[in-house]
């Protein structure tokens, strides 16, 4: 049996880089319990909205709810929904509206304080994949695994577009490209935690390669750092 906790493998990369994707499937293969800490950024936009608040204005309120909220992921048919306070909040953190909004609340720091608590938390017990814009450099340090996936702005949008076409969003590729753009912008320029790459994460351009291609990289990688791993937790 192994004894092993912790970020196995940390991901991190712009929105629409396939992080998510690709993080799911290496938990899937592993056995590892597949994290998605963009969810509960969306979920604490989702409540921001709901509870008429404003970035800017009410920012130590949202810094609070942050706190306040308990996140869990559970499977739902074959796929894992986030449940926020006990309830499904999947459907409603998908929208680009909720999307936006999510890039100014995850730039408030006492909402990452809070989160970042409760992702470390999360892997306490278990073997993790966890994928965002922080994880290897603020989340795990120390994961076992970092890996730094990129995509030109065009194919990320283009990814992003057919998903919500296909949940049937209206929405036209121009604005899902500017917002992306503008996504992007604001996530790695802002003061705490930016988007960026760790010293040891190992970047891969997702554009030349199939999703398979890239999750099978990432197992090859990580199959290397487990032939030296002792099973501490990471
Ligand atoms: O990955 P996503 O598009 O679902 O993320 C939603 C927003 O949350 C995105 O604008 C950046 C932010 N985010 C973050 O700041 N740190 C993370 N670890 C994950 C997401």
């Amino acid at each position: 049996m192994s004894a092993e906790t912790g970020c196995m493998v940390a991901i991190d990369g712009p929105a629409g880089s396939g992080k998510s994707t690709v993080a799911r499937a290496v938990a899937d293969r592993m056995g590892y319990t597949y994290i998605d800490t963009g969810a509960m950024y969306r979920a604490v936009a989702w409540k921001v909205l709901r509870a008429d608040l404003e970035v800017g204005r009410d920012d130590e309120e949202i810094g609070r709810l942050a706190g306040e909220l308990s996140f869990g992921f559970r499977a739902v048919g074959d796929g894992r929904h986030l449940f926020v306070d006990d309830e499904d909040a999947e459907t409603a953190i998908r929208t680009p509206r909720v999307g936006n909004l999510s890039s100014p609340v995850s730039a408030i720091p006492q909402v990452r304080e809070h989160l970042v608590a409760a992702q470390r938390d999360m892997a306490r017990h278990e073997p993790v994949v966890m994928e965002g814009r922080d994880i290897g450099t603020v989340v795990f340090p120390s994961a076992l695994l970092k890996v730094f996936l990129t995509a030109s702005a065009e194919e990320r949008a283009r990814r992003r577009y057919d998903q919500l076409v296909a949940r049937g969003e209206d929405v036209s590729f121009e604005q899902v490209l500017a917002d992306m753009r503008a996504r992007d912008e604001r996530d790695r320029n802002r003061p705490i935690a930016p988007l960026r790459i760790a010293d040891d994460a190992i970047e891969i351009d997702t554009d030349p390669l199939t999703i398979n291609e890239v999750v099978d990289r990432v197992l090859e990688l990580l199959a290397d750092r487990l032939e030296g791993y002792d099973g501490t937790a990471v």
